[in-house]
């Protein structure tokens, strides 16, 4: 056998500057499944055509394969021809342009627990390919720069695999000897492998279908467990609303006459848009009123869009290479935002992701994992599944939206599709295109978006000359992460800005900051104030921070005035975080506290017209993990009761109002979502600031609603109930278990529940709930759910003794070794410890060194690593 090099695992960086096109084409792929008892026989053929002429060997990727037999051009491989190495296959020489490859090999999917390739979930055969799983199912260049067309035959008994199903179109479906049947599956458009998908198993059908704006009808399954039809109808009318908002908002047409979607209990992400065969979480298909959430329904909705639209971005067009990641999923989530925001409320929504992205991607950009929307390299591709290349990398395109305005937008998206259909593309191609025709703005320029990483801060600074009317904005910028060399180079930022004349007039602009410093001015301004009043990044129109000269008066005012959503989350989240710091570094600041709640009342009182949601949003005192990467030395146990403490005073000072609202909006609370989900949104931030109050007329009131029919009402119940130690908690917990507990999407909100709640004997309480006999083992959601909570909710996580840290370390250990991908994102709670005061930091170091010591998976070994530098 030769010797081959194995350069994976091996600690070894990719990188992007070591890009270099693949020597071979592959036109086309044809997958032969054979699905036995055991195994499964997996037949490959795979077409090349030789691109470089000087090379004579070909390497291949694949992992957990056995290998039979190889052909090249139907004849056996002798042995001395290919080499078997871990994760790598070796062929040569190859003197041929144009062969065929076939190799014979088998795998196990019930042996495989990871998640990742093909594996068995509640005996339903399934795959994830995406970003390297296919390299686990057949040998291949698994990169997503090889495009082919796929025929796909799956053999299988059909009492066991009724269902067989990949990408495409049915061919052919055919009965066979000894009780088994065959199907062949054609996708006539080329595709990267880790698009592939094949599901196989007992699954019921719901069917439905969609005319396209061309007048095609296009079919849609939805495959379910048995018993979850009920629970489809949400999705699938989620799923016809993105087929139509993609044809009237980018004129995007669903390309064949068949879509499925498969919802599988166990699955590690949220979802994923393989080619007309999208496979999901269970608990992100199915829902109803009495199971789901609004907050559900709207995630669920979003998601079914999300993947929906990868069929043009990330799957008509592709991307070139991982680096690339963000080119199709920061696309998609601005795709999905746009969709929530035109079916829903465009300013709720806005505000909603601001804050979704300074609690976690702000997070994570300040901590040891930060990078890059567009990182120069990696060791495990799954590592890069994050915040920053979703929700950040969406940031940056919606940037480019408000720059070039939106109808250049749209021009330079289509003629970005259309140039790389079918095609896999690169980021900068992309600016390329929606930049085009711009002459204002610099390409390269804007590019550094993409190489910078960390959390920029703009400072502003007004110069008033009150006789002649003129204000200068000094305006500066500074990306305080000095580990990368293009975090020295200024950024171009939009600035939207208000300027308030009078308390009815304000004149809007948007800023466009260009270099490390700039002055901006502004004639005419006919201000009645001593200084003009400016809100800054309105809309949330860059993803940074900023530090202002307005005063605590000022911003009074400006809650008063502003009718942007998110600057008024925004001003009263910045009085919030004052209020937390000076209880907890000095004294309680009386005189803000009252102001503050003398705004609330009257913001409650008299302003009838304002939307419900954002009134929750202002009145709910910030959370644990909302706070914790703003504030600079973190004592959590101290954080927690601040915590505690506002929602007792406020709760008490604005008792009256909230009890006056809770009557007014009572009797919206039972209309169907979308309707009423403003009120029942309210509903539960006044019942925890009641509940926090001690003003005991409101519990058995909330109770009642524990098994209400509404499970955002039920579940709104619970949680208000988290922190409050009586003996009624453990009730409701009772009567929501006895009643979910045969339904496991619905009872992993029990489980987050009983891990959120503080009792004596902590981990024995924690414990209880891996030893339930409802808990699944196999299910990364309750899983997540237990430990989610138990590290974002419960304060005991950070008893001084170390030992809660102690604890999840322990698990952290134990659930790698079946899944590391969502033990490597978990880890990722410890990363904040250097703002930690000790004996939490020193606490917090010993257990990270514990877990260094243990045999880790590669992605667990990466982020420890980047903890730890
Ligand atoms: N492409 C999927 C989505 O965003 C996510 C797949 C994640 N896979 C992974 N191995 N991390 O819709
Ligand atoms: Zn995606």
């Amino acid at each position: 056998m030769l010797n081959v090099s194995d350069n994976k695992n091996n600690n070894q960086y990719i990188k992007l500057e070591d890009y270099k096109p693949f020597d071979y084409e592959i036109p086309n792929i044809f997958l032969d499944f054979i699905i036995e008892d055991k195994r499964v026989i997996v037949k490959t053929e795979l077409e090349f055509i030789k691109k470089n002429i000087n090379i004579n060997s070909l390497i291949l990727d694949g992992i957990d394969i056995f290998v039979e037999k190889i052909y090249l051009d139907e004849s056996l491989l002798e042995e001395n021809n290919y080499s078997i190495q871990k994760n790598r296959l070796l062929i040569k020489p190859i003197l041929k342009e144009t062969f065929t490859l076939k190799i014979v090999g088998t795998i196990k999917p019930k042996e495989n627990f990871s998640l990742l390739g093909m594996y068995e979930s509640n005996g339903i055969i399934t795959t994830q390919c995406e970003a390297e799983g296919f390299r686990r199912i057949s040998y291949h260049s698994d990169r997503p720069d090889i495009l082919s067309k796929y025929k796909v035959r799956i053999e299988a008994n059909k009492e066991d695999f009724p269902v067989l199903l990949s990408n495409g179109n049915l061919v052919k479906a055919n009965d066979l000897k000894h009780r088994r049947h065959e199907v062949i599956w054609e996708d006539p458009y080329p595709k990267p492998s880790y698009l592939f998908a094949l599901v196989a198993g007992k699954l019921n059908c719901i069917k439905d279908n969609f005319n396209t704006k061309s007048n095609k009808k296009v079919e849609i399954n939805i495959y379910v467990e048995k018993g979850d039809e009920k629970y489809v109808k949400h999705s699938i009318n989620s799923l016809k609303k993105s087929m139509k908002w993609d044809e009237e908002k980018y004129n995007l047409e669903y390309d064949l006459s068949l879509f499925n979607i498969v919802a599988i209990r166990h699955f590690n992400m949220g979802a994923m848009e393989n080619k007309s065969l999208n496979i999901f979480n269970s608990k992100l298909i199915l829902a109803n009123k009495e199971t789901t959430t609004d907050e559900e329904l709207e995630r669920i909705e979003g998601v079914i869009a999300h993947e929906y639209f990868h069929n043009w971005t990330g799957n008509r067009i592709t991307c070139r290479d991982w680096f690339q990641l963000s080119l199709k999923e920061g696309l998609t989530v601005f795709r999905d935002q746009e969709f929530t925001s035109d079916l829903h409320n465009r300013s709720i929504k806005r505000l909603e992701d601001a804050k979704f992205l300074r609690k976690a991607q702000f997070r994570e950009d300040s901590g040891p994992t930060s990078h890059p929307v567009r990182p120069e390299k990696y060791l495990e591709i799954d590592n890069f599944y994050t915040t920053t290349i979703y929700e950040k990398g969406a940031e940056i395109i919606r940037m480019l939206k408000t720059l070039v305005k939106e109808e250049n937008f749209n021009n330079g998206f289509s003629n970005f599709i259309s140039t790389y259909d079918g095609k896999a593309a690169t980021i900068d191609q992309f600016v390329n295109k929606i930049l085009e025709n711009n002459k204002e703005i610099n390409n390269e320029k804007f590019k550094t978006w993409y190489k910078q990483n960390g959390t920029p801060l703009v400072k502003f600074k007004r110069k008033w000359d009150k006789e002649k009317q003129i204000l200068k904005i000094q305006v500066s910028q500074i990306n305080s992460n000095k580990k990368n060399l293009y975090n020295d180079l200024p950024l171009i930022i939009p600035i939207n800005i208000a300027i308030f004349l009078n308390s009815y007039e304000k004149i809007k602009k948007t800023l466009i900051l260009k270099e490390k410093e700039e002055e901006f001015t502004l004639e005419n301004i006919n201000s009645k104030f001593d200084s003009p009043i400016i809100s800054y990044f309105r809309n949330f129109s860059a993803p940074i921070k900023w530090e202002t000269d307005t005063t605590f008066a000022e911003k009074l005012l400006i809650l008063e005035f502003e009718t942007d959503y998110f600057t008024i989350y925004d001003t009263i989240k910045g009085i919030y975080k004052k209020i937390i710091c000076k209880r907890i570094y000095e004294e309680p600041d009386i005189n803000i506290e009252n102001k503050l709640i003398t705004t609330l009342r009257s913001i409650i009182r008299n302003n009838k017209s304002i939307n419900l949601s954002l009134l929750s949003e202002i009145l709910s005192i910030p959370t644990f993990s909302e706070i914790e990467s703003e504030i600079k030395k973190v004592d959590p146990l101290k954080v927690y009761k601040t915590i505690d403490d506002l929602n007792y005073l406020f709760g008490t000072k604005l008792k009256v109002e909230l009890l006056n609202k809770l009557k007014e909006i009572d009797k919206n609370i039972t209309k169907l979502w979308p309707e009423g989900k403003d009120e029942r949104k309210l509903i539960e931030t006044i019942w925890r600031l009641l509940l926090h109050s001690k003003y005991e007329g409101i519990k058995n009131k909330v109770i009642s609603y524990i098994d209400s029919n509404s499970m955002t009402l039920s579940k709104a119940a619970l949680n208000v109930f988290t922190r409050i130690n009586c003996p009624e908690r453990e009730l409701i917990s009772n009567i929501f278990f006895n009643k979910w507990k045969h339904n496991p999407v619905v009872l992993d909100n029990w489980f987050f529940f009983k891990a959120s709640i503080e009792i004596n004997n902590n981990q024995k309480n924690i414990e209880a709930l891996f030893k339930n006999e409802y808990f699944d083992v196999k299910s990364p959601n309750t899983l997540k759910s237990i430990l989610n909570a138990y590290v974002t909710r419960n304060s005991l996580f950070h008893s001084r003794d170390g030992s809660g840290y102690k604890y999840v370390a322990d698990k952290i250990l134990e659930y790698d070794k079946s899944n590391p991908i969502v033990i490597s994102r978990f880890l990722k709670i410890f990363s904040t410890f250097r703002q930690y005061e000790n004996p939490y930091k020193r606490n917090i170091i010993k257990v990270l060194d514990y877990i260094k010591k243990n045999k880790l998976s590669p992605n667990t070994r990466e982020i420890i690593d980047a903890i730890l530098n």
